[in-house]
């Protein structure tokens, strides 16, 4: 059954009430009625106690009185009406009793003329005695050798216990659902009322759509369950407008750059399709041709790339990998491009450390910041390179003395599609998504990485993993 929460509240907490107002109410009314017995018991055992002492005189005659009422209104005053005394010998056979018993008689019982027999007494409550039920004390008197000689009933008719009973069970009864009813209708009423934030933030959240996420919960009254509901509710919206941002960014820069080269190509071609005959200039275009399409390769490739490490979020293969070697290939491979380009690439420490992970990842992260180091260094500059092993991570370290990156523009290098100087990295081919590729690696191996620039000076990018069979924790400073 799907009750809502309300309904629920209202129902557990008004079946706790009742069955606590009738818990309650039974022992009231138990503890009650011991009590009045407690008392009339008192008071038929004195009755009793008395006519023993007027029926066994001191010299042990034994005398009954005849008029008993004298009795009965000495202990009961004026109300006698309800209360008797009744005599009987040893064989349980009446002797004597009260007038206003008339032809009724205290019954006694087998159970209970065995134990006057044997001298006990016994208190009990007798139902035929007139209208009402009466409580009875049947007290045996004992006489030394003689044993039973008489027994005495003293008997109290329950009628005012009975109807005080009776009207404290009505009270009681009519008391409890009655207070049952209003604490429901107050309950509901309250719960109402507390429940209406909810019902707000429900409606508010069913408002909010891809295209306003710009909208928040109003988050109206104190900091109490439900204010502190909506400011993370409202925390949520806001980190997802940020990814709906960066997402719909993303789209945006990944269309225009593929777009641009694409542009190119076409206008190239399009002259080149007007131009007859001139077979150099056809070949000069055709080279410029695969230039585009090979940065449009590049970009495709490395968007590929991405959307893969976003989807395996950290999966990666976990192969033992020794990164001293990776970082000697790289070198050699991008060796003869530095010196190209009058840069001396060097590696200065080279420790042989072992990591694990994913070798073409790896590789593709070596490369791709060596790149950058030759890439944004100009002629005469250096590159080195080193490798070591500091508190169980390797560091890796590439250094550049080339341009170096402005304090502004740090913390989004690693961004997709971000480029420092656009116009001038046009030149050199670049997109903007080898470091973001460097930053997914990194992360999807447990490590860090981190740089440090001065613009004109150099950079230095440091980027340390957990060694393999050491279990280090992963940093990550993007600084
Ligand atoms: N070693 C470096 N020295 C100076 N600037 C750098 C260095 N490495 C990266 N940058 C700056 O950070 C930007 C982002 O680098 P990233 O490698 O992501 O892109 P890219 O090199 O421009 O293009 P891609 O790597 O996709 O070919 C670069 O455009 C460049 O401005
Ligand atoms: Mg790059």
């Amino acid at each position: 059954m799907n009750l809502s929460i309300r309904t629920k509240l209202n129902l557990w907490y008004t079946s706790l009430l009742f069955v606590s107002l009738i818990a309650f109410g039974a022992v009231f009314s138990y503890s009650l009625l011991k009590i009045f017995i407690y008392r009339m018991d008192t008071q038929i055992s004195s009755v009793a106690n008395m006519m023993v002492h007027t029926i066994i005189r001191p010299s042990g005659e034994i005398f009954l009185p005849r008029d008993f009422d004298i009795i009965l209104g000495r202990f009961f005053g004026v109300r006698t009406a309800g209360n008797f005394i009744q005599v009987l010998d040893p064989h349980g056979e009446i002797v004597a009793r009260s007038s206003n018993l008339e032809d009724f008689r205290l019954p006694l019982t087998k159970g209970t003329y065995h134990a006057a027999i044997g001298g006990a007494t016994t208190y009990e409550v007798v139902r035929n005695v007139g209208r009402y039920p009466a409580r009875v004390v049947t007290k045996p008197i004992m006489l030394g050798d003689k044993g039973l000689v008489m027994i005495v009933q003293v008997g109290s008719s329950l009628e005012g216990m009975d109807e005080i009973f009776h009207s404290m069970a009505y009270i009681l009864v009519s008391g409890i659902f009655a207070s049952v009813l209003v604490a429901a209708a107050v309950g509901s009423f309250l719960a109402k009322k507390a429940l209406k934030p909810v019902a707000t933030i429900t409606e508010a959240a069913r408002r909010i759509k891809v295209e306003n996420l710009n909208e928040r919960i109003p988050a109206a009254g104190p900091q109490d369950e439900i204010g502190r509901l909506t400011a993370t509710m409202n925390e949520m919206i806001e980190r997802l407008e940020k990814s709906f941002k960066q997402i719909r960014q993303f789209t945006a820069d990944a269309s225009h750059e593929l777009k641009t080269p694409l542009t190119i190509l076409k206008g190239e071609m399009e002259i080149a399709l007007r131009t007859k005959g001139d077979t150099a200039y056809m070949r000069e275009v055709l080279a410029s041709s695969l230039e585009e399409i090979d940065r449009m390769s590049y970009i495709v490739r490395s968007l590929l790339d991405l959307a893969k490490m976003d989807v395996e979020k950290g999966a990666t293969a976990r192969e033992k990998v020794s990164l001293d070697r990776v970082l000697a290939e790289r070198h050699d491979q991008l060796k003869r491009r530095a010196l190209d380009s009058g840069i001396q690439l060097d590696i200065i420490e080279n420790e042989p450390l072992v990591i694990t992970g994913d070798l073409v990842r790896i590789s593709q992260l070596v490369f791709n910041l060596i790149d950058n180091a030759i890439k944004y260094t100009p002629g005469g500059g250096k590159v080195e390179l080193s490798l070591k092993a500091e508190g169980g991570n390797a560091v890796l370290s590439v250094r550049d003395t080339g341009v170096g990156i402005a304090c502004e523009d740090l913390p989004y290098i690693f961004d997709r599609f971000y480029r420092v100087d656009k116009v001038r990295t046009r030149d050199v081919h670049g997109a903007g998504l080898g470091l973001s590729i460097c930053k997914e690696i990194v992360l999807a191996h447990g490590g860090a990485i981190e740089v440090e620039s001065e613009p004109g000076k150099g950079s230095r990018f440091i980027v340390s993993f957990p060694l393999a069979g050491d279990r280090g924790l992963g940093r990550q400073a993007f600084a």
